[in-house]
């Protein structure tokens, strides 16, 4: 099992992240023991009580199970939780639990920081994406009419339980959306921890078959190497005004794409990895780094086997790029790779732009 603390120093709040394989029943007994004489209530994500309803045997009067789907993270249901919440008169050193993926961590997270100014929240991600993303760094949201996660606080869950034997489970699609988070950490190492001496980017190189197959010992490596990582910027930047913006690295291309394909057509992994693309040609063009960097990149990207997304025209993303939420004035920013795992923030105004893509493809 390994074992990384998180380490807030501006608001003094350190909690750990526990990541391993072990069976479902110790994990359960982790949940209670922590929870110890307190009460608590669980949110789950439908499809994963259903798959894990015996191994997670809770009282049923303490379980809220929200439906699945991005649409559900909603203001409704954010009330219902806390709805649930007040009717088995939850007290403010009392739990909200959190089983399932980003959306569930979402909005049981967001539930807990305002049930009575702020409960204790525990995180137990089952998706690639939530073990390795969202569950690590407080963000908490829900989605509203006028966009996505724009209701939500920066709250730090009590502990947070990795454990791989939930990605059993995972289809193909959602597991290959997570993963392209993870490659995206490969390309940011060293942004990220100046000092890491993991080699990420070589480890998704070398490593490639067994992360496709789930190997739950590469898994447990990989999935701990990028929780790391997050640790490391969350603890410099918690509120997202510097260095955090590294994350965004393809995701200013992938957010055009998914408004462009109204979220239906391809998973967030997918944008991002064609985000990480087209980062890897306006870099070039830039000449922030050479054509060998971009086709060792490339090598590695096309190992995962993704498959490439429609062509846009420029004519279509650059203007809802101007409207992307890190736009600045008339710029709009791109995280791109200046040198091995490596990456920097650069402004382009619109007609730069134009220029740079215009034969990008
Ligand atoms: N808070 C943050 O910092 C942060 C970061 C990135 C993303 N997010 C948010 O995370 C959400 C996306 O998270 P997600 O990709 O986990 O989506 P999700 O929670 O919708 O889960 C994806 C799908 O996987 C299924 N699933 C979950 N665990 C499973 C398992 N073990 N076996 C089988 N099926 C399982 C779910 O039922 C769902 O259909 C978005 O709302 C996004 O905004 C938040």
């Amino acid at each position: 099992m390994n074992t990384l603390e998180v380490n807030i120093k501006s608001r003094a709040k350190q909690y750990p992240i526990y990541i391993d394989n072990a069976d479902f029943s110790v994990l359960r007994r982790k949940i209670i023991q922590e929870c110890g004489d307190k009460n608590y209530i669980v949110v789950f994500n439908q499809k994963v009580y259903k798959l894990y309803s015996k191994e997670f045997d809770f009282p049923k009067d303490r379980i809220f199970i929200l439906k699945d789907g991005e649409k559900e993270k909603n203001y409704k249901n954010y009330l219902k939780i806390l709805d649930f919440a007040l009717s088995k008169k939850l007290k403010r050193e009392d739990y909200i639990i959190a089983i399932g993926g980003g959306v569930v961590g979402d909005i049981a997270g967001f539930a807990a920081s305002t049930y009575m100014r702020g409960i204790n929240f525990i995180q137990v991600p089952t998706t690639l994406l939530a073990m390795t993303d969202s569950s690590v760094g407080g963000k908490v949201a829900i989605n509203t009419n006028y966009g996505k996660n724009l209701v939500g606080a920066f709250y730090q869950p009590k502990v947070v339980f990795i454990n791989t034997n939930f990605l059993k489970t995972l289809d193909v699609n959602q597991y290959k959306s997570g993963l392209g988070e993870v490659i995206k950490y490969g390309f940011i190492e060293k942004s990220c921890d100046e000092d890491s001496e993991f080699d990420l980017l070589n480890f998704l190189n070398e490593n490639c078959e067994k992360i496709l197959n789930k190997d739950s010992y590469t898994m447990e490596r990989l999935i701990s190497a990028c929780v790391q990582l997050k640790i490391k910027v969350v603890e410099n930047d918690e509120k997202e005004s510097g260095l955090r913006k590294i994350l965004n690295y393809g995701h200013t291309y992938a957010h055009a794409v998914e408004k462009l394909t109204n979220y239906r057509k391809y998973t967030h992994g997918e944008c991002v990895i064609e985000g990480i693309k087209f980062a890897l040609n306006l870099a070039v063009k830039k000449n922030l780094i050479d054509k060998e960097y971009q086709f060792l990149c490339s090598d590695i990207i096309q190992k995962y086997e993704y498959k490439p997304l429609k062509a846009f025209v420029s004519s279509k993303y650059i203007p809802i790029m101007t409207t992307d939420k890190k736009a600045t004035g008339d710029c709009i920013n791109f995280i791109l790779p200046v040198q091995y795992a490596q990456v920097g923030e650069y402004k382009f105004t619109v007609p730069e732009l134009f220029e740079l893509v215009s034969d990008n493809k």
